[in-house]
């Protein structure tokens, strides 16, 4: 569990390193990839052994058998999280942008309206529109830097032609944990106006200290009409493996996502169970809660050196590695301030307007590396706006 390690991805179809320059155009040889959202450390040693231990045995098979990884996943859930779900509520999807797409194509048709508390986690809106489906933007409102829920703002703009809502939770690129009065709000929503709620809970185990996260499943009235997705991609640096889970705890819904499946020819990859079951356990935990207060350090080394910035403003990371940084201070054209982070400081940032309404100002930055190279991306972030010092 050495963090600070210093690990070369250069060359190795690593996404974030090796697409930064031809989209960017900044180098990975002293450029900072801050952008795709997986993290610069190797994952917990039980899940390189379960590797290992395929490696070892040499065959490649089919998977078979899933009693053990189906009941790793009730045993986090309940231990981390305190939720207790049915074995058979369980589905694996290529992941979660796959379990999204799925969620849309099963309890959708074409031209409805899904609903999305922007801004958010851009894979949302691409799928929704690539499957013929509308964005409902539901601006987030931004009180005292953080993100709050504006229900009455909302409701006012439902039209009848929503059937789906897809939250984000915890909060992707704004890193709020939502309380329960929060989510009980949500799920007030989603009744009010029948929509099918698709929870997207896969940043819940990178929750920093001081705040807990609910899952959504454990909500009032809710579960009717409940999908709520998780992986041990992002929490355990296996993003590659394209696995995650849909967990649809009523049995009607369940039958409609199970036909769908079939008619797809979905059939999960074995690497991301192996790797799944193997995170899950009693290891995998302690790892997490180690990485937990790395990156809380991370964190606070970023948002200490980026506030004193006069302008900019990094909004409190109650949860994720993503932090989300507000230039509107600095009073720049939007061209302007990322052309200095991007040009001036060499740094690979997510674009704010890429995640929807509310985020034209902001720029999203992947603090989960090594520390060194946080501080270096702090010291180059100062250095470009020294002049507004
Ligand atoms: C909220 C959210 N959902 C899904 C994903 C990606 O999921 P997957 O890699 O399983 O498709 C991300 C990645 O950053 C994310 O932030």
């Amino acid at each position: 569990m050495n963090f600070d390690e210093i690990i070369d991805r250069v060359g190795t179809h690593s996404s974030k390193w090796d697409m930064m320059e031809p989209i960017y155009g900044v180098s990975p040889k002293d450029g900072i990839p801050m952008w795709v959202a997986d993290m610069d450390f190797r994952p917990p040693q039980c899940v390189s052994d379960a590797i290992k231990a395929m490696h070892d045995h040499g065959i490649y098979g089919y998977y078979g058998d899933d009693r053990a990884y189906r009941a790793s996943i009730q045993w986090w859930m309940k231990e981390r999280h305190g939720w207790t779900l049915e074995k058979d509520a369980i589905f694996t999807t290529h992941g979660l942008v796959n379990g999204t797409a799925m969620c849309v194509d099963t309890f959708t048709q074409p031209g409805d309206g899904v609903v999305l508390f922007t801004p958010v986690y851009h894979a949302f809106a691409r799928v929704i529109k690539a499957a013929g489906r509308e964005v409902v933007e539901c601006p987030l409102a931004l009180e005292a830097g953080k993100y709050r829920m504006d229900f009455d703002a909302w409701d006012a703009q439902m039209t009848g032609r929503e059937k789906m809502l897809i939250l984000c939770s915890p909060h992707n690129p704004g890193g709020r944990v939502w309380t329960s009065d929060e989510l009980q709000g949500v799920a007030d929503f989603a009744r009010r106006h029948d929509l099918v709620l698709v929870s997207d809970e896969i940043h819940h185990d990178l929750v920093m200290p001081g705040h807990r996260h609910i899952p959504m499943a454990t909500i009032d009235g809710i579960e009717d009409r409940l999908i709520m997705m998780t992986a041990t991609t992002k929490t355990f640096n296996i993003a590659g493996s394209h696995t995650g889970n849909v967990i649809i705890p009523n049995a009607e819904m369940r039958a409609r996502f199970t036909a769908r499946v079939a008619a797809m020819g979905l059939s999960a990859n074995s690497f991301g169970l192996f790797m799944t079951e193997a995170a899950y356990s009693p290891q995998g935990a302690a790892w997490v809660d180690a990485l937990i207060l790395y990156l809380d350090g991370n964190r606070k080394l970023f948002d200490e050196g980026v506030n004193a910035i006069p302008g900019v403003r990094s909004m409190p990371l109650e949860s994720t590695y993503l932090a989300w940084v507000d230039f509107s201070g600095t009073g720049m054209p939007r061209e302007e301030f990322t052309n200095r982070v991007e040009s001036g400081a060499r740094i690979a940032v997510n674009h704010g307007p890429t995640f929807g309404k509310g985020g034209e100002n902001f720029l999203r930055f992947n603090i989960a590396t090594p520390r060194s190279r946080v501080a270096e991306a702090v010291t180059r972030l100062q250095n470009t706006f020294a002049d507004l010092q």
